[in-house]
């Protein structure tokens, strides 16, 4: 989401005339976009102000912008950082030009946020934000080829350890026309991929006289535009809901890629209540089984926070027994971080101390470690097709084989990533690969 607004703002300020530069020490402007999903992605924005503060001193002209979920949070608490003139959260983005030109011109602080995050969202504000949104430029992407397009703003699941509902605010499904009409600009100008976003993206529910629309409606619509190939979607939650008209639409629909993000975050019952997470493990496994059964050869990835309040070895070992049996691609693992206002943080004491964190965090990762390492190998000999994302950053194949090719990465529809040797003009392109190694995360081999 935050990768999404960030490229949503560069395109906006450079058809307002800005140009974009990699080095702050030469930026009239630098915006820095915040994630307050734990505290540890707050602390590394505090710090990059006191750099940007040094800086300031012998260019006190420089503009400092905060972006995102982090400026809705601490809101006007931000602009006493010395180094800081714009606030502007995530619902205000659209304004970000005209805040900037402000600033600028006015030599004053600006903020722009919510004031009651929880309320519904105006008309106005609607608006505003899918005018914005149908501004993407082109130009602007990471990776060639692809782009995301968002299918819901917000959430209002209210997980206990979550701050995500109260700096996204409420829940709300963007209009299916809308989000079609971006993807075909978006297929128009060679976008070969979109992954279309949600907190919970299998909610995705839109209601236009008789029809409702769900995810899966969405999925079958984006298939009949031509020149895209591939359509992926994040983040799922574990429901019912949905679950299995979408697992048909994966199935039936070659150009949805077989893959699933669908976080857990606990093993335990217990914690799981606690978490408000509305299911058990069991009910968890069983849409798993599903899933496998309803899609052959899906890849599967979970998320689970490690050391939330009241978190037991028994309960720890209920998640490590969750691992071994969902059998992941990969998982993302976290260790709770309080977040301010969230219920969890108000009515449960932090109580798990950091060093078991550190430690159930290290043992849960090397139990996924070993499950990714044998599902990889499973590929070896293999040929793959991948959508290739450009030049891979690290050294890793024998580049005596390489026939002077750099080393590429690209990503299969099941989102296992893929290094190999090939001609730097195949950024953006699908590519054939005869996997010749593997290792937990990644896969290496050669171009076919
Ligand atoms: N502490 C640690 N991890 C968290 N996540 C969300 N909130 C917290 C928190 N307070 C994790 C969840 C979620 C992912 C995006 O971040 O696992 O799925
Ligand atoms: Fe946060 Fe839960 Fe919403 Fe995901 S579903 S964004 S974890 S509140």
């Amino acid at each position: 989401m935050n990768k999404l607004d960030t490229t949503l703002v560069i395109s906006a300020l450079k058809q307002a005339g800005f140009a974009l530069t990699d080095s702050a020490k030469e930026a009239d402007v630098v915006l820095i976009n915040t994630c307050s999903v734990r505290e540890h992605a707050e602390q590394r924005v505090i710090s990059h102000l006191g750099h940007l503060k040094h800086i300031k001193e012998s260019r006190p002209d420089m503009v400092v912008g905060v972006i995102g979920c982090m400026a809705q949070r601490l809101g006007a608490e931000l602009l006493e950082h010395e180094a800081v003139d714009i606030v502007c959260g995530p619902a205000q983005i659209p304004q970000i030009t005209k805040l900037i030109t402000q600033t600028l011109n006015q030599k004053k602080q600006t903020i722009a946020i919510t004031e009651k995050i929880r309320r519904k969202t105006t008309q106005n504000e609607s608006r505003a934000l899918e005018d914005f949104e149908s501004a993407y430029d082109v130009e602007d992407r990471q990776i060639p080829a692809q782009a995301y397009v968002r299918a819901m703003r917000g959430c209002d699941n209210f997980c206990t350890y979550c701050i995500v509902p109260y700096v996204r605010g409420p829940e709300v499904s963007r209009r299916p026309n809308a989000i079609l009409d971006q993807i075909r600009k978006l297929a128009d100008t060679g976008v070969r991929q979109v992954t279309l976003l949600g907190q919970r993206v299998n909610a995705y529910k839109y209601t236009s006289g008789e029809k409702t629309y769900c995810l899966a409606d969405l999925l079958r619509m984006a298939s009949g535009i031509e020149a895209l190939e591939w359509i992926r979607f994040v983040t799922s939650y574990p429901s019912e809901e949905f679950f299995e008209e979408i697992l048909h639409a994966m199935a039936d629909l070659p150009k949805v890629c077989n893959y699933l993000h669908l976080p857990a975050q606990s093993g335990s019952d217990k914690i799981l209540r606690a978490m408000n997470r509305h299911y058990t493990a069991e009910d968890y496994l069983r849409l798993l089984t599903k899933a496998r059964d309803i899609v052959q050869g899906i890849a599967i990835a979970g998320d689970f926070i490690v050391g939330f309040p009241g978190e037991t070895q028994d309960d720890f070992e209920a998640t490590v027994d969750l691992v071994k049996k969902a059998r992941y691609k990969n998982c993302f693992i976290f260790k709770y971080s309080p977040r301010p206002d969230t219920t969890a943080d108000k009515r449960l004491a932090d109580d798990v101390p950091l060093d078991v964190k550190k430690s159930r965090n290290t043992e849960l990762l090397a139990v996924q470690e070993k499950i990714s390492d044998e599902l990889s190998a499973g590929f070896l000999g293999k040929e793959v097709k991948v959508l290739v994302e450009g030049l891979s950053k690290k050294p890793h194949l024998d580049s005596a084989q390489s026939d002077g090719n750099p080393q590429l990465i690209g990503r299969t529809a099941t989102d296992y990533i893929v290094v190999f040797n090939g001609p730097k003009s195949l950024a953006g392109q699908f590519a054939n690969v005869k996997i010749t190694k593997t290792s937990p995360l990644t896969l290496f081999g050669w171009l076919m």
